[in-house]
């Protein structure tokens, strides 16, 4: 069931005499239960379009339907309502620093005019949630970035929102709490049914939790699909950038050269993985058929939430004609396959 659907959706802003086309005509389906990412380089309009979902930024043209309610049409009051089903967290966690953790939960549940007992209540509930038991009493200040953001996180779904919105949430984050902050988002998003729109420049915070996926460049979506797919059919020259930046295919022709040189007989071949074969049975059955042997050199097979994809390259030693079989039977059970030696 679609939960978010944008139709040919603009946004311009007009900059004195300049207009700038911050979104520009974008189609968008998201799914209830999706995690859906949007990655593009800065100023592409990716916070433009994620403002866009909760009524923030209203549209200059087209419908953005979210829980089956064109948003761009509803009054002051209605939007307020609506608001409160759709959490949202950012980079810089946006907590009020006089604030004790307990407090800047609560507040969402204070301006919804909740109860105070209710309100210590789902306030406990939520830190238990985003894992900061015994954190309640302190101030921002005294809590780490990836602590920060869980206060975001528990805040953002003080209201039961069936929608959350992260805006570069972990942008500001090392690398070790951006992984836990997005195990988090992943667990709640199974727990609760909550449907997460992530945006994000980093493609490693798309291929750990997002099933879907949405490249954009100036303003347009270029591409879009199942985050599995896209990593491993990039189409676009903007998707292949980002694709190969996550899967640092780096230029290794020096170690592929000296691989050569100290093998002049054998064979340098690229498997490109597309479909779920598991990679090492299939090496080794080759190597159970035909009478060769197979080195790898190096390989770059990952994981996201849905599958794996990625590269082997591999040195045959063998018969030539053998050499030639092994290949065949690589293609014959879907495998990419690129010969690297040249002769
Ligand atoms: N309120 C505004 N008034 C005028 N121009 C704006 C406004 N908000 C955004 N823009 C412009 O719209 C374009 C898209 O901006 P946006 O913030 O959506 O990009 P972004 O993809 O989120 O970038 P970043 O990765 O840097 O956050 C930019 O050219 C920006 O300058
Ligand atoms: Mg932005």
């Amino acid at each position: 069931m679609a939960i978010i659907q944008l139709r040919n959706v603009s946004k311009t802003f007009h900059d004195g005499s300049s207009e700038v086309n911050a979104v520009a005509d974008v189609n968008l389906t998201v799914e209830a239960g999706d995690i859906f990412g949007i990655v593009g380089y800065s100023g592409a309009g990716k916070s433009t379009l994620v403002r866009l979902l909760n009524g923030l930024e209203q549209a200059s043209a087209g419908e953005v339907d979210v829980r089956n309610q064109d948003i761009t049409k509803l009054s002051a009051k209605d939007l307020r309502n609506f608001r409160r089903k759709v959490g949202m967290i950012f980079q810089h966690f946006n907590l009020l620093w006089s604030r004790t953790v307990e407090e800047n939960i609560e507040l969402p549940l204070e301006i919804a005019g909740v109860k105070k007992v209710e309100r210590k209540k789902r306030a406990q509930e939520l830190i238990r949630l985003v894992g900061l038991e015994g954190r309640g009493k302190h101030y921002p200040s005294q809590l780490s970035g990836g602590q920060k953001q869980r206060v975001g996180i528990a805040r953002a779904l003080a209201n039961n929102p069936e929608i959350l919105l992260c805006d570069e949430a972990t942008s500001a984050l090392d690398p070790q709490t951006t992984d836990e902050v997005l195990e988090l988002l992943l667990s709640i998003n199974k727990q609760l049914g909550l449907t997460i729109v992530l945006i994000t420049h980093e493609m490693h915070v798309i291929r750990k939790i997002c099933n879907k996926v949405a490249v954009m460049g100036k303003g347009t979506i270029v591409e879009k699909g199942d985050t599995l797919e896209i990593f491993r059919n990039p189409q676009q020259d903007i998707t292949k950038r980002f694709v190969k930046k996550e899967t640092a295919e780096d230029d290794t022709e020096g170690i592929l050269q000296a691989f050569q040189e100290e093998n002049p007989n054998g064979l340098i071949v690229n498997l490109h993985f597309t479909k779920d074969s598991a990679e090492e049975p299939l090496i080794s059955q080759a190597i159970r058929k035909f009478p060769i042997d197979i080195s790898v050199i190096q390989g770059a097979i990952q994981k996201t939430s849905t599958g794996r994809f990625g590269n082997l390259t591999v040195l045959l030693n063998g018969p030539a004609k053998d050499q030639e079989k092994t290949l065949l039977f690589f293609q014959e059970q879907g495998v990419d396959v690129e010969v690297l030696s040249h002769e």
